[in-house]
């Protein structure tokens, strides 16, 4: 039997690009059976365009200043990605709200990575919220992107302590080393068959995922 051919995916940026990074490391590592057909950004100078170059990704920028509307950015976003017959679309800290009209044609195979325990904290500033609160633990939820910001059903969480003396930065770089494992395993699963969504939420292997998604403790899946 022969294996099966790497899953088309496309990454959407506005920054930095670490999360593209994992992606991309974790296809070179041989634990995401994918390619990265195309990185877009809305943002010009975003360090990430830089790290799909050195990694002989194509890149496109579609900068939302040169659009009258929010539509209209979203119609020439779905119209780059139609170019690129993409299976996945990865949201890597793409800092564009999408239109229901944008989100409606990718349902099912648009995802997101958000810095928090959904459902706290949706929106920004994620970590200094927590920090507020008096949490004791922070994460991170991958889930498929609704209508909903950051209300779509979870596909998996990673949970980490906040600890004695925690900023807003301290906590970021704990949470985000956790990102960078379960997105691409995330990105895995869908693209092995074993994710879906449904109307009724997020399943993987046929079961319907917790209302969290699937705990993630450190171990794989
Ligand atoms: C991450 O914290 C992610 O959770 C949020 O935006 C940030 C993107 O970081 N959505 P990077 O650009 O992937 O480094």
């Amino acid at each position: 039997m022969s294996a099966a051919a790497p899953a088309r995916l496309a990454v959407l940026i506005s920054g930095r690009g670490s999360n593209l990074q994992a992606f991309i490391d974790a296809i070179a590592g041989g634990t995401l059976n994918a390619q990265i057909s195309v990185v877009i950004s809305n943002n010009p100078g975003a360090a990430g365009l830089c790290r799909a170059a050195t990694a002989g990704i194509p890149t496109r920028c579609i900068d939302h200043r040169d659009f009258a509307s929010r539509e209209a950015f979203d119609r020439a976003l779905a119209a780059e990605l139609a170019n690129w017959d993409v299976q996945l679309v990865i949201l890597a800290g793409f800092m564009r709200i999408l239109t229901p009209a944008f989100v409606q044609a990718f349902s099912g195979r648009l995802v997101n990575v958000h810095p928090s325990l959904l459902p706290k904290y949706p929106g920004l500033n994620t970590h200094q919220r927590a920090l507020d609160a008096g949490d004791t633990e922070a994460g991170v939820t991958v889930h498929f992107v609704t209508l909903e910001l950051d209300g779509g059903p979870p596909i998996i969480q990673s949970r980490v302590p906040i600890l004695p003396g925690d900023t807003a930065h301290t906590l970021a770089d704990r949470v985000i080393a956790r990102e960078h494992i379960i997105y691409p395993l995330a990105a895995q699963w869908f693209i092995s068959g074993r994710l879906q969504l449904t109307d009724n939420g997020a399943r993987l292997d046929g079961e319907a995922l917790p209302a969290t998604g699937f705990d993630y403790l450190d171990g794989g899946c």
